[in-house]
């Protein structure tokens, strides 16, 4: 099947999309992206993230381009349009295209945005039977995470550290705190059954999972705080986990090859995770 993309205004099949070398977001990563999950074909929590897009594009001083109902409705033609059931829709907006040159561009140079779609198999992740092994790496990026911007590199060597442990992602640590995952928000329980995860700050992304999440594990009457924890106390964590629009809830077994408890998910992830996916799937 041909996949088709949408690019300023246009559906196009991918092969036939181009940029501007001059492109800004290519340059100088001068841009913002976000990432919703689909299920059954619909969108998953879509306004959540795209309130988070016209923050992330108001912190750089982008205009957004579109209303959240224009980007409702793009969302779902391209979904339609690549028959998606399970996966991904990828939203990417940047300053535009202009001579290069540090400062913004001339008033009136229009924004880019490329939107496209991933098939993947959120739902039936053999991971999540198994839970997933973690390394951790030092935090590497700039001082306002908060944003969701395209500048990804310290998340690119993050990642490419996991894979070449061959384990499914990388926690990044800060002053001995865990700060997230490479591109997931990090939790662990603790042995009394607390839920711990990092407070909002622009240390880290703001997830929508995570707030999601928290909802849920309140409601299910767990304790939640919202604190920094350490790598030693992760260490000494009963259960792990990782939240993301592309992994939902997703159970952490080992973190730098030291298993967590009995070394398999654990009872609040796989619960949290059910939770989860009860809510994403909505109403029948
Ligand atoms: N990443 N922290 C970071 C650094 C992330 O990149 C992400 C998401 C999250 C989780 O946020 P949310 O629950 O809103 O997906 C936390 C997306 C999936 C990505 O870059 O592909």
């Amino acid at each position: 099947m041909t996949r088709i993309v949408h690019v300023n205004g246009s559906f196009l099949p991918a092969a036939e999309a181009s940029l501007p070398i001059m492109d800004r977001g290519f340059l100088f990563a001068d841009g913002i992206y976000e990432v919703a999950a689909v299920l059954g074909g619909r969108l998953v929590d879509s306004d959540a993230h795209l309130a988070r897009l016209d923050r992330s594009l108001g912190e750089i001083r982008i205009a957004n381009p579109h209303s959240a109902a224009a980007w409702t409705a793009l969302m779902e033609e391209l979904v339609r349009r690549n028959a998606v059931e399970e996966g991904l829709v990828y939203i990417q907006v940047t300053r535009g295209a202009a001579e290069r040159d540090f400062g913004f561009p001339p008033a009136g140079t229009e924004p880019t945005v490329v939107m496209f779609t991933q098939t993947k198999n959120i739902l039936r992740s053999p991971q999540a039977e198994t839970g997933i092994a973690v390394v951790t790496v030092p935090d590497l990026r700039w001082k306002r995470r908060d944003i969701k911007s395209v500048a990804l590199l310290a998340q690119v060597l993050a990642k490419q550290a996991a894979v070449e442990a061959g384990v499914g992602e990388a926690w990044m640590v800060e002053d001995g705190f865990v700060t997230e995952g490479s591109s997931s928000t990090a939790f662990i329980v603790t042995a009394d059954r607390r839920l711990v995860t990092r407070p909002l700050s622009n240390a880290i992304l703001p997830g929508i999972t995570r707030v999601a999440v928290l909802r849920l594990a309140e409601e299910a009457g767990l304790t939640v705080e919202e604190r920094l924890f350490s790598l030693d106390e992760a260490h000494e964590a009963a259960e792990a986990f990782i939240t993301s629009a592309s992994s939902f809830v997703m159970p952490v077994v080992r973190i730098d090859g030291t298993p967590l408890g009995a070394g398999k998910p654990g009872p609040l992830a796989r619960r949290l995770r059910e939770l989860y996916i009860a809510e994403a799937r909505g109403p029948a």
